[in-house]
């Protein structure tokens, strides 16, 4: 039998040359072959074939193989993007490769280095020494780098758009307008305006991933890439989304995800702000009312299209009613469509859009009025009716009539809710009475007194009338069973 101390013997010794082949790897990997020093080294020889004036040979003579970086605690940024892009502001290596390059544009003249850095503007993890590191996305690290063309939406952080020469930041400006000839403010808020169906967004560049869903996602799982995801088809990167597709291009897509990605409040000491920005800050404090046509545009349009007819919405799986239908705007009063904009229709998709709401200035909620009623008659039609009501026969013809569509109660049907309290708040008898009479053209809404064949009397009309306002006491059933008769005389409500 051998002896078994010099098996352990000769194992001790192979562990021991693995762990010193393993370190002396590791040292010639970390200072000869890290990626850095490797693009050092072939940006040394790219400044010994360009040093062939005074200016290039001191430049070389200069240059030293060593980790470089721009420190700039106001911006908590500790960028080393520069140990590998060392040719960024040298204007003669316009013709290398990547990273040796100068930067494109001119950009760096009025943003220098040493005082901005790069992740400001770019993203990506300052600190890395390694392309795949400062990259970022696939570690875990909040701001991945933008895709170069992307990199427009930080420049917002410092500069009021609208101040920025268009040029420099194309997609930023096309979102900009996107984002109005879509009607996205009919469910977003932004900027303290806009509708309640989805978040509001005022820092949606600020999100991270782990704030969005990414299990639909394909990689990589960044916040840009889930953006243009997103707008090229909500439904696939949210289940059961209720955002609308907006249906774009994929170069749509790119300008309303840049959009989104520059909605970020940063905080940024004010020496780094451009002027304007600052005086931007103090300009949104008084906006200057929109038309009531661009309100339409802006923040209705999503929901009820063009408004002349009813439109069926998929999503919402119910009709959106044609508010500059004619049926409506000859029937209905200012004072109407004023309560059902500023208070909305609370439990259906129909947002409130007063002040502390929607955040509609009371002018723009009156211009928007005379938008839905143009051409509507000054005085609108009423009918009256004085006959005396019996809500309990309405009931019934409510139930045969009317329910399929309203909803029990009036309520959570595929039409407009009847017995929404501010519906019955706004609506008065004539008008209730009035579109049941000749119901609305262009909708699914019929008449129930047609000429050659009424399906309703006056008598039945007002007993419906008189269930109906038992909706608004919201006594429910109860108030039916004490027999509340109504009656409608003309003029008002009882
Ligand atoms: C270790 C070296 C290294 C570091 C550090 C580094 N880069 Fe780069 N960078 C590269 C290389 C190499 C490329 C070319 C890669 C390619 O084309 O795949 C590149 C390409 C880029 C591009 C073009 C990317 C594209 O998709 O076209 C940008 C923008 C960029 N870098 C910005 C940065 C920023 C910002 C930082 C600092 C956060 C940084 N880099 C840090 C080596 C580096
Ligand atoms: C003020 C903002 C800003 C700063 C600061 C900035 N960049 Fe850029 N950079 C941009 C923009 C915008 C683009 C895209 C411009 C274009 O394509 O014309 C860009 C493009 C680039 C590209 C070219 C990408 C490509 O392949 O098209 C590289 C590389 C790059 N930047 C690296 C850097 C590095 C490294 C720094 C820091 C030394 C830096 N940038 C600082 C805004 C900035
Ligand atoms: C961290 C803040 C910051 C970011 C981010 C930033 N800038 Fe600037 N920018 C400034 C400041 C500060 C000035 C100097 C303003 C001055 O001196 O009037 C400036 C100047 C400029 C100027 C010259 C304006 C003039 O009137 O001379 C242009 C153009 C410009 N920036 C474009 C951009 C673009 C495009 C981006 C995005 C790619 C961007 N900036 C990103 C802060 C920033
Ligand atoms: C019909 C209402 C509706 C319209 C119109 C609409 N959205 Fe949305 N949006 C939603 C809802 C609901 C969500 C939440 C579900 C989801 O993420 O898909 C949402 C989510 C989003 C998100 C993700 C927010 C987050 O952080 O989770 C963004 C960004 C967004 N919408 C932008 C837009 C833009 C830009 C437009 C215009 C092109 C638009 N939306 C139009 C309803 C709408
Ligand atoms: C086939 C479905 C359907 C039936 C049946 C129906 N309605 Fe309607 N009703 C609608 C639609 C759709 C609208 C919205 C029309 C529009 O776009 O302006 C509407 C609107 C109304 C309005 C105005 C609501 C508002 O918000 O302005 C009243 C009041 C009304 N219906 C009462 C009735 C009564 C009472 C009955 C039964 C006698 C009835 N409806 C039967 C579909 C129907
Ligand atoms: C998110 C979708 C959505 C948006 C945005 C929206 N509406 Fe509506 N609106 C509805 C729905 C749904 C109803 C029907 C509510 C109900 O069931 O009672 C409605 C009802 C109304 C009514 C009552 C109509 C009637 O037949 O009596 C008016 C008036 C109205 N909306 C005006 C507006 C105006 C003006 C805007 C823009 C400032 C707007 N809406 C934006 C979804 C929307």
């Amino acid at each position: 039998m051998k002896d078994p101390s010099r098996i352990y013997r000769c194992l001790l010794l192979v562990a021991s040359l693995v762990t010193v082949g393993y370190l002396v790897g590791a040292a010639v990997h970390e200072n000869y072959l890290a990626q850095w020093k490797v693009v050092q080294h072939q940006y040394q020889d790219i400044l010994r074939q360009k040093a062939t004036d005074d200016r290039g040979r001191e430049l070389l003579a200069k240059f030293r193989v060593e980790m470089k970086q721009a420190s700039i605690p106001a911006l908590g940024a500790v960028d080393r993007c520069v140990t590998c892009h060392n040719g960024i502001d040298d204007p003669r290596m316009t013709d290398v490769e990547q990273p040796h390059r100068t930067h494109p544009g001119h950009i760096l003249d009025k943003h220098p280095v040493d005082r901005f850095g790069c992740t400001v503007c770019h993203h990506g993890q300052g600190a890395a020494l390694t392309f795949r590191e400062a990259k970022a996305d696939d570690v875990f690290w909040d701001y991945p780098l933008l895709p170069p063309e992307m990199t427009e939406a930080t420049c917002v952080t410092c500069h009021d758009a609208e101040k920025l020469p268009p040029d420099q930041i194309p997609l930023l400006t096309a979102g900009m307008k996107l984002y109005q000839q879509k009607s996205c403010g009919s469910c977003h808020k932004l900027g303290g305006r806009g509708g309640a169906l989805g978040p509001a967004l005022d820092n949606e560049g600020a999100k991270t991933k782990h704030q969005l869903i990414m299990t639909s996602l394909r990689p990589p799982h960044t916040t840009w890439n889930w953006q243009l995801a997103h707008f090229r088809d909500p439904g696939g990167v949210v289940p059961d989304s209720q955002m609308r597709n907006p249906t774009v291009t994929q170069r749509e897509a790119l300008a309303l995800a840049v959009y989104m990605l520059s909605q970020w409040k940063r905080d940024i000491p004010e020496s780094y702000l451009a002027p304007d920005k600052i005086e931007q800050k103090y300009r949104a404090l008084h906006p200057t009312p929109l038309t009531g046509e661009q309100v339409y545009q802006q923040y209705c349009n999503a929901c009820h299209g063009n408004g002349s007819y009813s439109r069926w919405d998929k999503k919402f799986k119910r009709f959106v009613p044609a508010i500059r239908g004619v049926s409506l705007v000859s029937t209905a009063t200012r004072e109407y469509l004023q309560a059902n904009i500023e208070q909305g229709r609370p439990g259906t998709q129909m947002p409130a859009w007063g002040p502390h709401a929607g955040g509609l200035l009371p002018d723009e909620i009156t211009g928007v009025i005379e938008y839905l009623r143009a051409g509507a008659p000054t005085a609108p039609a009423m009918t009256a009716l004085t006959l005396r009501g019996d809500p309990s026969h309405g009931l019934s013809l409510f139930l045969r009539n009317c329910a399929g569509c309203h909803g029990m109660n009036g309520r959570g049907g595929l039409a407009p809710e009847i017995g929404n309290p501010v519906f019955q708040r706004a609506a008065t008898d004539e008008f209730i009475i009035g579109t049941i009479r000749n119901g609305r053209v262009g909708t699914a809404m019929p008449a129930f007194q047609r000429p050659e064949a009424p399906t309703l009397g006056d008598q039945d009309i007002a007993d419906v009338l008189a269930y109906l306002r038992t909706l608004g006491e919201q006594k429910g059933r109860n108030a039916i069973a004490q027999n509340v008769t109504l009656s409608a005389p003309p003029g008002g409500r009882p």
